[in-house]
């Protein structure tokens, strides 16, 4: 039995030296010292000993219980220190390998003049209202006053979706008016940015999809010089304090009486230039005192209160305000264009 435990000794060591796998050296853990292990199996043979020898035999085999389980965590602490460093190199950072750039956007040049001018209303004491894009010929036109018949009403001019010609892509953002007038009581100040859509041919002035900003008030007692201080405060917050304006007459449907807004030309201040076409002057915006039809139409008794509005082309103030010679050029998204602004 002597000669087993040597051997057996001797045959534990080496294979815990020769293995390179935890895996393996668990499985030599559990064969020699495990319940059913090498060792166990020889000490249940210690009945057929003598008296004398079995307190030898036991020792040996403890002592031989010793020397393994002690082998078996010297190679445990050598083979994990071993994976660890096999995982260390395998996961090595090579932090000289340049990085990947992220693309970072910015706002677009038309919605930071937008962002500007929504800022000054809403310094002024206006709220931000919505409509939708697909509006109805009632809102669009009938109840704003516009006529059967108006050339703007025309099929040539606007994208009607039915024979009957009741809705329509919005041609202008004057609707919302009706929309608020109809859903809310005065006093009433709001602005109302969105898209609007023309058949026009794309050019460097045109586009059939452009953005307007309406604006309406509606109170009891406000008048033309409530229009002109307000418009005033606009584009002076826009295009520099002490710029200069022209209140010119004009005719919209739905206002009366009705002017376009001009301001000194910002480039040459009114001497003339190709900016504005020798003029001394730039069209900014429509606008006027809201006509009684209007009001009536929209449930508000014009004997009562009274209101002005206003319509502007986010596109040509955007052109004006960043020096920008085509209005194609706002939706094309060239990067080189739009990383100027
Ligand atoms: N809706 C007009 C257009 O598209 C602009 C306009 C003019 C709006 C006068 C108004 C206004 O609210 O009072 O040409």
């Amino acid at each position: 039995m002597r000669e087993q435990l040597a051997a057996l000794e001797q045959e534990a060591l080496a294979a815990i030296q020769g293995t390179e796998n935890l895996q393996t050296l668990e499985d030599l853990r559990v064969r020699f010292l495990g319940k059913k292990g090498e060792v166990t199996a020889i000490l249940k043979q210690m009945g057929g000993l003598s008296p004398e020898e079995r307190p030898q035999i036991g020792q040996l085999a403890n002592a031989l219980s010793e020397t393994l389980t002690a082998a078996l965590g010297v190679r445990r602490e050598v083979l994990e220190a071993k994976s660890l460093d096999e995982r260390l190199s395998r996961e090595k950072l090579d932090i000289t390998i340049p990085g990947q750039r992220l693309a970072v956007g910015k706002q677009h040049v038309m919605m930071k003049t937008l962002d500007e001018a929504l800022d000054i209303f809403i310094g002024m004491g206006f709220s931000i209202a919505e409509g939708p894009e697909v509006e109805l010929a009632a809102n669009n036109f009938d109840k704003l006053n516009i006529a059967e018949g108006h050339p703007s009403r025309d099929w040539g001019d606007t994208f009607y979706f039915d024979a009957d010609s009741a809705y329509a892509l919005r041609p202008q953002t004057s609707p919302v008016q009706v929309r608020v007038m109809e859903s809310q009581k005065p006093p009433i100040r709001v602005v109302s940015p969105g898209r609007v859509y023309r058949k026009d041919e794309v050019d460097a002035t045109h586009s059939p999809m452009f953005h307007q900003i309406e604006g309406l008030v509606v109170d009891k007692g406000v008048t033309m010089a409530d229009l002109k201080g307000t418009l005033n405060a606009l584009i002076g917050q826009l295009y520099g304090e002490g710029t200069k304006t022209r209140f010119r007459p004009h005719f919209f449907p739905f206002t009366e009486p009705s002017c376009e807004v001009d301001c000194q030309c910002f480039k040459c201040r009114g001497a003339g230039c190709p900016m504005c076409k020798g003029e001394g002057w730039i069209e900014l915006l429509g606008s006027g005192m809201v006509h009684p039809n209007v009001l009536r139409n929209c449930g508000i008794d014009p004997e009562i209160y009274s209101g002005f509005a206003f319509g502007m082309g986010l596109e040509r103030m955007t052109m004006m305000r960043y020096n920008i010679s085509d209005l194609r050029l706002i939706f094309e998204n060239d990067l080189r264009f739009l990383r100027q602004f």
